[in-house]
């Protein structure tokens, strides 16, 4: 039994935040933001909208794609890194807004690779029978936890979310999935509060994105170059097999990284990031849905999604689409 993709959707706020606004907050300029990232604006949730809230639109916009109802899922995920409260989880509120019944619902916190590590997990639910028709989001309100006066973090994030069904089917399908985290990579990316550890916002000046950039981009290339070559020898597949590179869209200087080591062109890598910034967990998810309703990603063809992100963590989908 295989878990296919039977629709996606996402949504994006509607506020776009150029990099010509980024330049009267801080020390920055247009030019530089393009060269190092290739991210020329990025999306703001509108006060009061939260991750569950742009959860909703992409996972509505998944299930009609994919013709269910909300009676027929029966597992719900939710990636996010932002979620609206410490509990219940967002997907526990996703799951109430979108009339779900009770199905299982939980969120997964790994942070950048939060879609593939919730598709990775929903994968193994359908492999094993336990779930039939699952709803994976990938969801965030990251620009909330950014220092505004720091111009090595704050030029790079964006909010949004992706959404995907997937069914149980005896035809591929997500091929293989694969997940990795190595938690001594802490101090490179992160934040340096929580509930446990402590909120002191005033001390330490509020929940904020804090990255060692430079360094956290060359064990990103490394890594990412590492889980491509597990993931195709895990399928006993050549770089020639895959139609699609749909990554992480962290920074366009990673992604074009990884495509040279696939030795493919940018004409078969999805980039969104010139348009979305790095949105965390919902950027694979929101990739996949533009590269599917544009109509770019045809039926038949081979996806290789990626992502790379805080803890570290990281991993890779190979998807028979
Ligand atoms: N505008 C202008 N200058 C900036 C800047 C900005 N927004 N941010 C940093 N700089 C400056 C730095 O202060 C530094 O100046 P200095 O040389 O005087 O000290 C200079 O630019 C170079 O900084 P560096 O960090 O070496 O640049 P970089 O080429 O590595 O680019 C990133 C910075 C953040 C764009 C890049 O490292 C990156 O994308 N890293 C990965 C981040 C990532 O993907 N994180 C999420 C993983 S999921």
């Amino acid at each position: 039994m295989y878990a296919r993709i039977a629709g996606t959707g996402s949504y994006l706020p509607e506020r776009i935040l150029t990099n010509a606004e980024l330049e009267t907050l801080v020390d920055t300029s247009d030019q530089w933001i393009r060269d190092r990232t290739g991210i020329a604006e990025r999306r703001i949730a509108a006060e009061g909208q939260t991750t569950c809230d742009l959860a909703e639109q992409a996972a509505l916009r998944a299930m009609e794609a994919a013709g269910v109802k909300p009676a027929d899922i029966d597992l719900l995920i939710v990636g996010t890194t932002t979620p609206d409260l410490v509990f219940p989880s967002t997907a526990c509120l996703l799951q109430h807004r979108l009339g779900l019944g009770d199905c299982g619902a939980f969120d997964i916190n790994a942070a950048c690779s939060g879609f593939i590590y919730a598709l990775s997990t929903a994968d193994q639910f359908i492999r094993a029978g336990t779930a039939r028709t699952a709803l994976v989001v990938g969801a965030e309100t990251l620009t909330r936890m950014l220092d505004w006066g720091d111009r090595s973090t704050c030029v790079l994030f964006g909010d949004g979310a992706g959404a995907a069904v997937l069914v149980a089917d005896e035809q591929p399908g997500i091929l293989s999935t694969h997940i990795h985290a190595n938690g001594g990579y802490a101090d490179l990316l992160g934040t340096d509060v929580g509930v446990s550890k402590g909120f002191k916002a005033e001390e330490r000046g509020g929940v904020r994105v804090s990255m060692r950039g430079n360094e956290v981009f060359k064990v990103a290339v490394n890594t990412l170059g590492r889980i491509v070559d597990e993931t195709l020898a895990a399928n006993q597949m050549q770089k020639s097999d895959i139609d699609w590179l749909i990554p992480h869209q962290a920074n366009l200087r990673i992604i074009k990284a990884t495509a040279r080591k696939l030795q493919m062109s940018m004409e078969q890598v999805i980039v969104t990031v010139d348009r979305h910034g790095n949105t965390s967990a919902a950027s694979v998810p929101l990739a996949l849905d533009e590269a599917i309703r544009s109509g770019r990603v045809k039926r038949g063809e081979r996806l290789l999604l990626e992502a790379f992100g805080g803890g570290f963590t990281w991993g890779a989908a190979l998807i028979a689409y």
